[in-house]
């Protein structure tokens, strides 16, 4: 059976930056608050042209140069994200024309945080099943659009920011875990149960007769809605578990992972997990302090940038986590 490499990386995230100091000016909360809870020093917004297809595109331009490939080598691409361009048809359908691609399939993916690890799970069971040969992937998300900015939000506002990252991968025979670049595994989980700790309840088939009332947006039923402490406290738990699970799998002792590119939904998310398992926090790459949480970004965007600052080297094994709405959570690890 054949197995899939990941063989170039990209990101892009929009070139105005928001500081804390920023939201200070148009909601009630502070920059101390912000780093103290989250870590979070800055976030990018798009201007208001911008679409979730556009960072897609400058994202994936970058991976299929970094990965040296002809765009004409693409044969199937999966986008993850909770921000589309329109309802619908999938941002996929506005990316696949921007990248000058035709025909070739392409597949939305609605797993929000955890949408990434859903991503590479799929693209790799096509690879495996000798389907497809070539698959471009992408985390994109603008949440600067979907947010309310007003004191009312703040505790989710100040989380969140735009970005896009995207990776390609390959088939190739390599399949020692000791030793060769490959995808190794993957587990994944869903917990419906918490579905309503994180969520935005319109516009949608369950609100009603109709999708869309003027009631429901102007009871900001349109906005996320977050249980903070409860999706805390379970992100940490099941990430553990989830990575636990991975190496456990896989034989691999926690010592021998190079690098652990987890979700950003938290920067003490992330050192909760670290301490818990004994992680050197030298060896967990973030970027929410500059980027903020962008979800389905979170993970192709700290690939890319550990691979621009030189953290993420050929042949190094990596172990990543997420959690996010749904909840949806999950682990892979995978040698670069
Ligand atoms: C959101 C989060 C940072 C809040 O941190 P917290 O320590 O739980 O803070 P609390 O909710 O207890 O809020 C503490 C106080 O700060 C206030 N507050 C909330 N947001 C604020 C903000 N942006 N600025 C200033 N004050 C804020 C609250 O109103 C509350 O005030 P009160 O004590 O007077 O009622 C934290 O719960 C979190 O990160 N949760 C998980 C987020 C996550 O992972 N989301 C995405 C999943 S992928």
């Amino acid at each position: 059976m054949y197995s899939s490499e990941i063989i170039g990386s990209g990101m892009f995230v929009p070139p105005q930056v928001i500081t804390n100091h920023d939201l200070e000016k148009i909601m009630e909360t502070s920059h101390d608050w912000i780093v103290q809870r989250s870590g979070i020093e800055e976030r990018r917004w798009v201007d208001v042209e911008t679409a979730t297809s556009d960072l897609a595109q400058k994202a994936c331009a970058f991976a299929i140069e970094n990965a040296g490939i002809d765009k004409s080598e693409i044969d199937c691409i999966l986008v993850a994200t909770m921000s589309p361009d329109h309802d619908f048809p999938g941002v996929g359908c506005f990316l696949q024309p921007k990248l000058g691609l035709t025909k070739i399939p392409t597949i939305d993916i609605r797993q929000q945080c955890t949408g990434f690890l859903y991503a590479m799970s799929i693209a790799n069971s096509f690879i495996r099943s000798g389907e497809y040969k070539t698959i471009l992937l992408v985390g994109a998300e603008i949440h600067s659009k979907g947010l309310d900015k007003t004191s009312r939000g703040r505790d989710v506002s100040v989380l969140f920011g735009d970005g896009a990252g995207a990776i390609i991968m390959r088939r190739t025979e390599n399949n020692d875990p000791k030793k060769d670049s490959f995808f190794i595994s993957s587990h994944l989980f869903t917990e419906g149960a918490g579905a309503k700790d994180l969520w935005a309840p319109a516009p949608g088939s369950a609100m009603g007769n109709e999708r869309i009332t003027h009631e429901n947006m102007n009871n900001n039923l349109h906005y996320a809605f977050m249980n903070g402490k409860k999706v805390f406290a379970n992100a940490v738990r099941r990430m553990c578990e989830a990575l636990t699970l991975a190496l456990d799998k896989n034989n691999f002792k926690l010592e021998e992972i190079d690098l652990f590119l987890f979700h950003q939904a938290n920067l003490r998310i992330n050192e909760m997990i670290a301490q818990e398992m004994k992680i050197p926090e030298s060896k967990v790459f973030n970027t929410i302090q500059k980027y903020g949480n962008t979800t389905a970004g979170t993970i192709p965007i700290g690939m890319a940038e550990a691979v621009k600052t030189g953290k993420l080297k050929k042949g190094m094994l990596v172990a990543s986590a997420a959690f996010g709405s749904g909840y949806s959570w999950g682990s892979s690890i995978y040698r670069w």
